[in-house]
């Protein structure tokens, strides 16, 4: 196991199947096991459910818990590195959990910090827990991974998707990408599909919204957000026997009368998080020396 998580990469195959493996353990439970260790949470981007079930996880360990969620009353206001500011917490706790709108901060993060690192989104880089609570989640809702996915939406940019693409691989899923408009993958081994096929062939429908905040072009990021949208009708009309996921939040690519249906699985994916961080604090804490 990796001391640091700053990629899908970092755990490979047999790591993301340990984590999971710690994961169904852990389902529910509320321990002890990190008493005495000290988390922080530092979040140079917006989260809602990345810090809170990161924070939760911490608490259910255990764990103490310090750190921010809005870099603004930090000293990076002051032009502080991202170097010093990781160096200085790292003498303040035992794990940093970083978010940070940079694609490459948790690696510059990882090489200059004395605890683990764990990558909570880094731009349109990765983020790499959000890809083991995907995975948990279907294989909780499935009881496999070798399922056929359809990934929609904002390709191009969503951290999620990148991390999540080569893990499904890894474990023999079947990819179909139906991209928002200009939103392809970035790397371009993933068929093309239309939405109405991958509603009728999927097992597993991926919803991700348009990553405003990487746009320059108010125009082409409206275009894209018009361009796609997944509903009620859209899977009845097309016999879908797919659960929908989507790691939230959404805007409007993801029709509301969504909610109610057997398939929706996006609350439940947000509910696993706690359980999926868990296992990595547990698994990073108890084997960095
Ligand atoms: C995602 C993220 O931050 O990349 N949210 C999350 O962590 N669940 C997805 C998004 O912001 O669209």
């Amino acid at each position: 196991m990796t001391d640091h998580i700053t990629s899908i990469h970092d755990l490979g195959k047999d790591g993301v199947r340990g984590l999971l493996d710690v994961a169904k353990v852990l389902d529910g439970q509320r321990t002890d096991d990190l008493a005495g260790h000290t988390i922080c949470s530092a979040f140079f981007e917006p989260s809602t459910r990345t810090r809170l079930s990161f924070e939760a996880a911490a608490h259910r360990l255990g764990a103490d818990v310090i750190g921010f969620g809005d870099a603004k009353g930090t000293s990076s206001a002051k032009g502080e590195t991202l170097e010093d500011t990781v160096r200085v917490l790292g003498g303040y706790s035992d794990l940093l959990v970083l978010r940070h709108f940079d694609q490459g901060a948790a690696r510059r993060a990882a090489s200059v910090s004395d605890v683990p690192v764990v990558n909570a989104g880094d731009g349109a880089g990765e983020h790499p827990t959000q890809t083991l609570l995907d995975l948990y989640t279907i294989e909780k809702e499935l009881g496999r991974l070798d399922v056929k996915v359809g990934l929609i939406g904002d390709l191009r940019h969503s951290r999620t998707v990148h991390s999540l693409v080569p893990a499904l691989q890894w474990f023999g899923a079947d990819l179909v990408q139906v991209p928002a408009w200009r939103l392809e993958l970035p790397d371009g081994n993933v068929p093309h599909s239309g939405l109405a096929t991958a509603a009728a062939e999927c097992d597993v429908l991926y919803v991700t919204r348009v990553q405003k905040e990487r746009f320059d072009d108010a125009n082409a990021m409206a275009q894209a957000e018009g361009s796609f949208r997944v509903d009620k009708e859209l899977l009845e009309t097309n016999g879908s026997k797919a659960i929908v996921m989507h790691p939230l939040p959404r805007v409007d690519e993801l029709s509301t009368d969504v909610d109610d249906l057997p398939a929706a699985k996006y609350f439940d994916q947000a509910r696993n998080a706690v359980t999926v961080r868990m296992a990595v604090l547990k698994t990073l804490l108890e084997e960095s020396p």
